[in-house]
């Protein structure tokens, strides 16, 4: 059965007091979850040792990285290696947040090596999909999303596959207040799903999570989640309030 995941993604906020201060509320407020629900605290790299070792012994709480580098080590100043991360006890990876395409320039063929990376190191992969408002609005989101995922994580083996976790985030929805509507996130969800099972069989696409990212708070964490492909959220603003965090994990039901 495929597991529900909430995974916090702070992006560059909060300094090392303010974060160890935010794992530590989320760790006394969060309720025990069953074993199929599991939440992921994607900190900034500069975080992570602290935040794993507060959440040593925590078992449905996971260390996440927000990304990493596409070689395994070298002359890339100011980079971090997915074996790095591996060191630092972070078992989730995001690749592919729309943020790194659009800034940093991330292609497909760089995200599909840092899937690489992830893997061959042992860790698990949020790999992030979703299009613009232009491609919304003519209504070609899903060939588009399509087009990302197939580029992204198709060369994987189905073994491979089994670590891959997608958080479908329209870009237009995220931080903008505009959330999807539990509609549209059905929609597209149902789709991923069906292109997935296209590729590996109806087993692996039934067993992928497929999280839904962009606006998720309070509330409107239950309606999204609700439906039958919406696996939980890559929660970016609302990960950073511990009272907005813990009612989103309290959603997955
Ligand atoms: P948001 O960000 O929740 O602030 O919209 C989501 C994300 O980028 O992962």
């Amino acid at each position: 059965m495929r597991k529900k995941i909430v995974a916090g993604n702070w992006k560059m906020n909060l300094d090392i007091t303010e974060g160890a201060q935010l794992v530590n509320d989320i760790f006394n407020g969060s309720p025990q979850l069953d074993e199929n629900k599991i939440v992921v605290i994607a900190p900034p790299y500069i975080h992570l040792t602290q935040t794993a070792s507060q959440l040593a012994g925590m078992d449905f709480i996971y260390l996440g990285a927000q990304n990493c580098h596409q070689e395994a080590s070298g002359a890339y100043t100011g980079e971090v290696s997915a074996a790095m991360l591996k060191s630092a006890e972070v078992a989730y990876v995001i690749i592919g947040h729309s943020e790194r395409r659009e800034y940093y320039k991330e292609d497909s063929a760089m995200l599909a090596k840092k899937v690489n990376q992830a893997l061959v190191n042992g860790m698990q992969v949020i790999f992030c999909c979703g299009e613009p408002l232009e491609i919304r609005d003519a209504n070609t989101q899903n060939a588009f999303v399509e087009k990302q995922i197939k580029e992204g994580i198709f060369h994987l083996s189905a073994e491979q596959f089994k670590n891959i976790v997608i958080a479908y985030e329209p870009i237009w929805a995220i931080g903008t207040g505009r959330t999807a509507s539990a509609a549209q996130a059905q929609d597209m969800h149902a789709h991923i799903r069906s292109v997935v099972a296209a590729q590996y069989g109806a087993q692996t696409a039934d067993d992928t999570s497929i999280l839904y990212g962009g606006s998720c708070k309070p509330s409107n964490a239950g309606e999204l989640f609700g439906n039958a492909d919406v696996d939980g959220g890559l929660i970016g603003g609302a990960a950073l309030k511990v009272a907005d965090f813990l009612s989103i994990i309290a959603a997955m039901g």
